[in-house]
């Protein structure tokens, strides 16, 4: 607890008015090893040099002129509060010994010196007030842990009791909390089982629709099959109907009019007659334009024997007669080694487009182009006429015209595309192609 250093630094002061017993107790005191030693003759200043240094120890002379030791115990009394004064009073009047003691003294020494006994005392002293100052700490220490005890026995108090309080709320709440919970969890429970149903409902409208979709998959792929065999059959039945109108009907009303001819040389029939049968062979030549044009309309003889640019010449050139309308047209010459499928789509394609043009553009101007793309057949034919909304009339649900369907189907049957773009201010442009691989001749 208290180490032998701790007593050699303690402070210590000697007050005594004679200067040989101030030297001899402070040669004594650091022979003995004590290295904190101040002195005084002056009674008057201990009071001060004790409220600044708070001496361990106070070596103190009874009779001093002037002040006596009784007195500076007085005055230590003031700085002392606790009543603890750590003083050694020094004495050659064996009576003032217990008065000293009464005073405040904690011990005394007696004049003449014996050495050996004051260092005795010296060294008690300072122990007892070392001792004393430890229990003071201590104490001191308790008081605040003892504090802070408290402070913390009164928190833990309050959070206990704010615990029981919140435990009662709670208990109260739990009753309120599990009637909800049930009614929640029946709620929850009937929701489920209407989600349930819903998500098998769903999932059975789901696999119908897969049925249906995958069905209407089906029926478009047969729709698109039927539509081609009916544009193969409708191209074969015009093929025969214009041979049928060029080689049978045509040649029959040649026939008559090399009839009525004879009949007007040969007859002898009045003016009348002979006006009508005038009359009726003008009619009948007529009929043969007529028929030829219908004939040519339906399946151009051209095509089949000379191919498609002169076909495309000789429509073209038909049209712009008949529409005063200029029409240029340049074309690859290579277009001709398509097959005859091909061929017969673009030309019916050019047909659709250009009389659409005539019948619906108010063009003065039409261009038509026949070039060869990478893998492909490009044929494209612009107009500067009015435009119109493709994707309206493209991708309505019930086309009541069937002339730009009609072109699509016909182009993609031979695995080709069709655009058509229209702007207003620049006319409409109806552009297909139709793959073409040049076959390498082996050399
Ligand atoms: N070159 C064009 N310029 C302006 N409008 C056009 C042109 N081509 C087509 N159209 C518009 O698109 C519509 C649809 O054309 P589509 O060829 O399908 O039918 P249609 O020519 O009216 O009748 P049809 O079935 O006899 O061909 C036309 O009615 C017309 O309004
Ligand atoms: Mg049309």
């Amino acid at each position: 607890m208290i180490s032998p250093a701790d007593m050699l630094q303690a402070r210590i002061l000697i007050v005594d008015d004679q200067e040989a017993n101030v030297s001899l107790l402070e040669q004594m005191l650091r022979n003995a090893g004590y290295v904190s030693i101040a002195s005084t003759r002056n009674p008057y200043e201990v009071c001060e040099l004790h409220r600044m240094n708070r001496y361990g120890l106070i070596l103190l002379d009874l009779e001093m002129p002037g002040m006596d030791g009784f007195q500076v115990m007085e005055g230590l009394k003031e700085i002392e509060t606790d009543g603890y004064l750590p003083v050694l009073v020094i004495t050659a009047q064996p009576g003032h010994k217990l008065r000293a003691l009464k005073a405040g003294a904690k011990d005394f020494v007696s004049k003449p010196f014996d050495l050996a006994e004051v260092l005795l005392r010296v060294h008690n002293m300072l122990e007892v007030r070392l001792l004393h100052l430890e229990i003071k700490r201590l104490f001191d220490q308790l008081v605040v842990d003892d504090a802070l005890l408290q402070n913390e026995f009164s928190e833990r108090k309050q959070i206990e009791e704010a615990l029981h309080r919140t435990q009662a709320q709670l208990s109260l709440h739990a009753g309120q909390l599990e009637e909800q919970v049930a009614e929640r969890t029946s709620e929850l429970a009937a929701t489920n089982k209407e989600l349930e149903a819903s998500v098998s409902f769903i999932r059975k409208a789901n696999e119908e629709n897969q049925a249906l979709f995958f069905e209407s998959n089906i029926m478009r792929g047969q729709l698109s099959q039927l539509t081609r065999q009916i544009i193969m059959a409708q191209e074969d039945l015009r093929k025969e109907i214009s041979h049928e109108l060029h080689d049978g009907v045509v040649q029959t009303l040649i026939g008559i009019n090399i009839e009525l001819s004879a009949l007007r040389k040969g007859a002898v029939v009045d003016v009348h007659t002979m006006k009508k049968i005038g009359y009726t062979q003008r009619l009948v030549e007529k009929s043969v334009i007529e028929v030829h044009r219908f004939a040519r309309e339906l399946r151009p003889a051209v095509l089949d024997d000379l191919g498609l640019i002169p076909a495309l010449h000789a429509y073209i050139k038909s049209l712009a007669e008949r529409e005063k309308v200029k029409i240029q047209m340049t074309a690859f010459g290579g277009v001709e080694a398509l097959g005859d499928d091909e061929r017969t789509v673009l030309f019916r394609v050019a047909q659709e487009a250009l009389t659409n043009v005539a019948r619906h553009a108010r063009a003065t101007e039409i261009k038509m182009n026949i070039s060869k793309i990478s893998g492909a057949i490009r044929m494209e034919i612009s107009d500067n006429g009015r435009s119109f909304l493709v994707e309206k009339i493209v991708s309505a649900k019930n086309p009541k015209r069937l002339g730009l369907v009609g072109m699509k189907e016909r182009v993609e049957m031979v695995g080709g595309s069709l655009t058509i773009e229209s702007e207003r201010g620049k006319g409409t442009t109806v552009r297909v192609e139709i793959p073409f691989i040049v076959k390498e001749i082996p050399v």
